[in-house]
């Protein structure tokens, strides 16, 4: 017997669709199998720090499986070993809010907590476990599905139907206009919803952070789809990505945190196609339309699988782990060793390779061989 009765469960960082799924198969399981109670902590770690937590219920989870967002609220600026704290005369203040959460975990009467979140939230969990001696289970969550422990994360499915949805719709109003129509999509390291939803709705360019790109190539595409009778252009832009010997583009800095949140890189290769290739160009900022709504069936059918392992991980006192899905299983990996690297495109991967069979361009090919490639 592990003498679990009582567990915590939170959602740290950016939300993805399926954080309500997991919830959801947590506080089932918990009931109909491991007979435990569920805490949920609101706001991420910001909940353990000024102790905002009730119990959930059965009843809780009603409607909670189609239903995106997270009913726990979230927070990207909850590191509790970097806290923002606001002193009395208004000014903000980094501050070590980590014993307030141990104090609070106490409190709540906590055997485990279960964090649902991103590199920096299970990173947090870790340290957690390490330096305050709390027990968790990790269960990871990014639309971006860059976390190297896992093959697949919930949300990324539905980004990427968003995503796609929103290439197909530009599709048709680029034909029209014979336009060139740009797409920037989520992707802070990784392009995997680029590459994926450039594949799917036919990008004849993808620019993705691992793949530096330069404009010639680029122009030297649409060039050659022009002398085909294809004077329309569709282009997908991760994020993240950047110009070779170029930056990455930010829309904003907190001045706190000195978190850079990403946006805009598609609106400076747009200026450049118009200013170099005289080309009309509109470009679309799809944002949070990628993070927001309810999840695909493969998102919540994951999403449900790693609540249900996470219960019974966290039930039995094999703490420590994060759930991952690999092989179409889902398996435990010692949360220390999911943290801290990244799952980027292998330039020379297989995917790559196939988009640049039907013709895509990522932007570091030779214009020559792309102007002669369209016969
Ligand atoms: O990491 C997930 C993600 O959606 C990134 O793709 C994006 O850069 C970031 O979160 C946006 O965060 P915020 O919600 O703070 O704008």
């Amino acid at each position: 017997m592990s003498g679990v009765r009582r567990i915590g469960v939170l959602t740290g960082g950016g939300d993805a669709p399926g954080l309500n799924a997991v919830i959801r198969a947590v506080v089932k399981a918990c009931k109909y199998i491991h007979h435990i109670t569920v805490i949920g902590i609101t706001g991420g770690y910001a909940g353990l720090v000024e102790l905002r937590a009730r119990e959930l219920t059965l009843d809780d989870t009603s409607g909670l499986l189609v239903r995106g967002g997270t009913i726990l609220g979230t927070s990207n600026r909850a590191n509790p070993f970097r806290y923002p704290y606001v002193r009395p005369d208004g000014a903000e203040e980094m501050i070590d809010a980590s014993p307030a959460v141990k104090k609070n975990f106490e409190k709540l009467g906590l055997d485990c907590l279960i964090a649902i979140g991103g590199d920096g939230t299970l990173a947090c969990s870790e340290r957690m476990q390490r330096e305050l001696g709390i027990p968790v289970v990790g269960v990871p969550k990014t639309i971006d599905n860059d976390l190297s422990a896992t093959e697949y994360t919930f949300g990324f499915a539905t980004a990427l139907e968003v995503a796609t949805n929103a290439l197909d719709r530009l599709h048709t109003t680029a034909e029209s206009h014979h336009r060139v129509m740009l797409l920037e999509v989520m992707g802070r390291e990784a392009g995997w919803i680029a590459l994926h939803a450039g594949m799917a709705g036919g990008a004849d360019v993808i620019l993705i952070r691992e793949i530096p790109f330069r404009i010639e190539p680029i122009l030297a595409k649409f060039r050659a789809r022009e002398r085909r009778g294809r004077p329309f252009s569709l282009v997908v832009v991760a994020e993240g990505a950047a110009p070779a010997g170029g930056d990455q583009v930010f829309a904003s800095e907190d001045a706190l945190t000195g978190w850079k949140r990403l946006g805009g890189i598609s609106a400076a290769v747009a200026r450049q196609i118009e200013e170099l290739g005289g080309y009309e160009v509109r470009s679309t900022i799809l944002g949070h339309i990628q993070r927001g709504g309810s999840p695909v069936p493969v998102d919540r059918i994951l999403a449900s699988r790693c609540g249900v392992e996470a219960a019974r991980l966290a039930a039995t006192g094999q703490f420590g782990q994060m759930v991952a899905l690999r092989a179409d299983q889902i398996v435990a990996v010692p949360l220390v060793d999911a943290i801290g690297k990244l799952k980027l495109v292998d330039p020379g991967c297989q995917m790559v390779a196939a988009a640049r069979a039907v013709g895509t361009v990522f932007g570091d090919e030779d214009p020559e061989a792309v102007e002669e490639s369209e016969g």
